[in-house]
């Protein structure tokens, strides 16, 4: 039996509804999630909880990751100072498409404020299937 692929998602209060959405989607997927919070929409520092998934991330203990905040800026800039985190806020399938083609990255930022779940099943599926493809790009 093939094993199932890890993946590792957290939110703030401003994600917290969206990656609830998403965990759900993720599992139907087949997708092994680790969820390290938050657990409620009561406010809470995002850099807490981007921090422990971007982490575990740039460790090597999962391949790639989803963080959500209200506008995904948040998550994005706590994200990207980890070394080896290439995490890319992306608000529709083409920008999801290309931060995995151009950009191979490994933690995809979604806003919880702006992006509604059918759009971001939409983002998410895009992104996990779409390749890194080294090319020089034009
Ligand atoms: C919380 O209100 C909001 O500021 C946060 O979720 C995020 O958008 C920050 O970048």
């Amino acid at each position: 039996m093939m094993a199932m692929e890890k993946i590792i998602i957290a939110a703030d209060h401003g994600g917290y509804l969206l990656k609830e959405a998403i965990k759900t989607h993720l599992m139907q997927m087949g997708f092994s999630v680790t969820d390290e919070g938050t657990d409620s929409d009561q406010a809470v520092d995002y850099p807490d909880f981007g921090g422990k998934a971007a982490g575990a991330i740039s460790a090597g203990l999962f391949p790639r990751g989803i963080l959500i905040c209200g506008s995904g800026v948040g998550m994005s800039i706590v994200a990207n100072r980890f070394p080896g985190v290439r995490a890319a806020l992306c608000l529709d399938e083409e920008t999801a498409r290309l931060s995995r083609m151009h950009n191979d990255a490994n933690i995809l930022v979604l806003a919880g404020r702006k992006t509604d779940s059918e759009t971001a099943f939409r983002i998410v599926r895009t992104w996990l299937t779409t390749p890194f493809v080294i090319t020089i790009q034009k």
